[in-house]
């Protein structure tokens, strides 16, 4: 048993990482064969890709899918730490799981992603929920098919959660959920420790992956037919800083650039680390998406210096306006926390101000939320649950507005949708998303499923755009 510990987890140093690939023992190949499996899923595009490694794992050792938890053998529940309610959701869900497991003796359940990474939880698994199967980290989900293993022969819980992360696994298999678009992981980990953020302690030190394995990769996606790629780190401007003198961020959108991949995004970026060379690059190749996450999370200095950001509002509108100027027809969106610990009306004010200049494509706002073990879970927070709850709402409403007047630019205007699916609902309707990732539900006479059409604008929304095929 390895129970996660985050003075170890929070540890920096520099290390040099080895590369493996990944490989499942013959011994496992099938082995289960007739059982079924159901992933649940919570968090960020991240987790999301670790359940496409994790699907491919378990489907080569024999597993099927089954999309009710009712008719499964093993249930695995791939978590998120990154605020409360996520937390909250999973126990939830675990408990729905005990009156299942209360009737099915045999069914195995599985605890992993950035949850099994913290201290409080794994303890309380120990504890609280003895029942599971097995507990693993992120920094060790590729051993499943050994945990799993272990656990069924000795019949007792394993958890086995690695505080370091580990060297890099390449070749994991993957069962990707969309045949168009791709997650590609860039680097792993986070060392920018904003104060208020899990992360840097549930994934480990800041790693890149060697350019080569991620243009490899890309190079396959293509082959297959996918149109798009989505560059995945927690902070990916960072890329290559661990591992090269002299390729960043910008050189690898050059070369993935080259690949002839149709559309390239990346996410997240900090502003901290986007240099003027990256501005550049993506300005300059038109299959580099002009859509940008961007978060700020305040618009006051005061805040941002205890949220541990490393900018202020006017170097973060600098950046900002900089983008906009050099990137045609940029879509900016952001996140942003309501109610840090200390803040005032005045700094919130200063936030609705940041977003009346900004005007963004898109936002995601949160309530702030203690996580334990982070620098500004001892600051004292003196702002009321009503309060906070009265700015989230206020601040919502302001985004809104800008969402739906970015919208209603577009209308009239034909621009580029890789169509995705078809309506349930509706016979000739199809959804897709735009170049600057907006959500497009448009009419046509043919079905143009996992092509890039162009798409006359008629309609703006809030949350969406409607329209037709403008192909003849
Ligand atoms: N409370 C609320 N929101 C948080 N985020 C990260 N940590 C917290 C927290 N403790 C938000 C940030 C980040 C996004 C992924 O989640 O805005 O950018
Ligand atoms: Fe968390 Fe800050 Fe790292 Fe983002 S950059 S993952 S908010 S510590």
């Amino acid at each position: 048993m390895q129970l996660p510990n985050y003075r170890e987890a929070k540890t920096r140093d520099k290390r040099e990482y080895q590369t493996h690939s990944y490989h499942l023992l013959e011994k496992y190949k099938k082995k289960y064969e007739g059982k079924t499996y159901f992933l649940k899923t919570y968090g960020c595009q991240m987790n999301e890709h670790d359940s496409e490694n994790i699907m491919g794992i378990l489907e080569e050792m024999g597993f099927r899918f089954v999309d009710s938890m009712e008719d499964a053998d093993l249930i695995l529940l791939n978590t998120c730490s990154i605020r409360e309610n996520a937390h909250n959701k999973a126990f939830g869900f675990l408990g729905r799981i005990k009156h299942l497991k209360e009737t099915k003796k045999d069914l195995m359940v599985g605890l992993c992603g950035c949850m099994a990474q913290e201290e409080v939880v794994a303890n309380t698994i120990k504890e609280k929920y003895p029942w599971l199967t097995f507990v693993i980290g992120t920094h060790n989900f590729y051993q499943l098919p050994e945990v799993l293993e272990e656990a069924l022969k000795t019949k007792t819980l394993q958890i086995e959660v690695y505080s370091r992360e580990q060297d890099l696994i390449e070749k994991m298999p993957s069962n990707r959920k969309s045949k168009y678009k791709a997650y590609v992981n860039i680097i792993y980990g986070c060392d920018k420790f904003c104060t208020y953020c899990i992360v840097p302690y549930t994934r480990g030190r800041q790693r890149s992956r060697k350019k080569e394995d991620i243009l490899k990769e890309i190079e396959s996606l293509v082959k297959e037919g996918y149109q798009e790629v989505t560059l995945l780190g927690q902070n990916v401007n960072a890329y290559g800083k661990d591992l090269y003198d002299n390729y960043s961020l910008a050189e690898l959108l050059t070369d993935v650039s080259k690949t002839k991949i149709k559309r390239i995004r990346f996410m997240t970026s900090h502003p901290w680390d986007f240099t003027n060379e990256m501005i550049d690059v993506i300005a300059k190749y038109d299959n580099i998406m002009p859509s940008i996450h961007l978060p700020v999370q305040s618009g006051s200095n005061r805040i941002l210096k205890l949220m541990g950001r490393r900018y202020t509002k006017e170097e973060y509108l600098t950046l900002f306006h900089k983008m906009k100027e050099k990137i045609k027809n940029c879509a900016i969106s952001t996140d942003i926390i309501v109610g840090f610990p200390g803040e005032t009306e005045e700094d919130f004010e200063e936030t609705l101000d940041l977003v009346k200049t900004c005007k963004y494509d898109n936002a995601f706002t949160f309530l702030y939320s203690p996580r334990v073990g982070t620098p500004a879970a001892k600051l004292e927070d003196n702002v009321s649950k009503e309060e906070k709850e009265a700015r989230l709402y206020r601040l919502n409403d302001l985004v809104n507005t800008y969402f739906l007047e970015n919208n209603k630019k577009l209308v009239g205007k034909t621009i580029p949708v890789l169509v995705e699916g078809k309506s349930l609902k509706k016979k000739g309707e199809y959804f897709g998303y735009s170049d600057t990732q907006k959500l497009v539900n448009f009419t046509s006479d043919k079905d143009y499923e996992g092509e890039i059409v162009p798409v006359l604008i008629t309609d703006a929304k809030t949350w969406s755009l409607d329209g037709k095929v403008s192909r003849s």
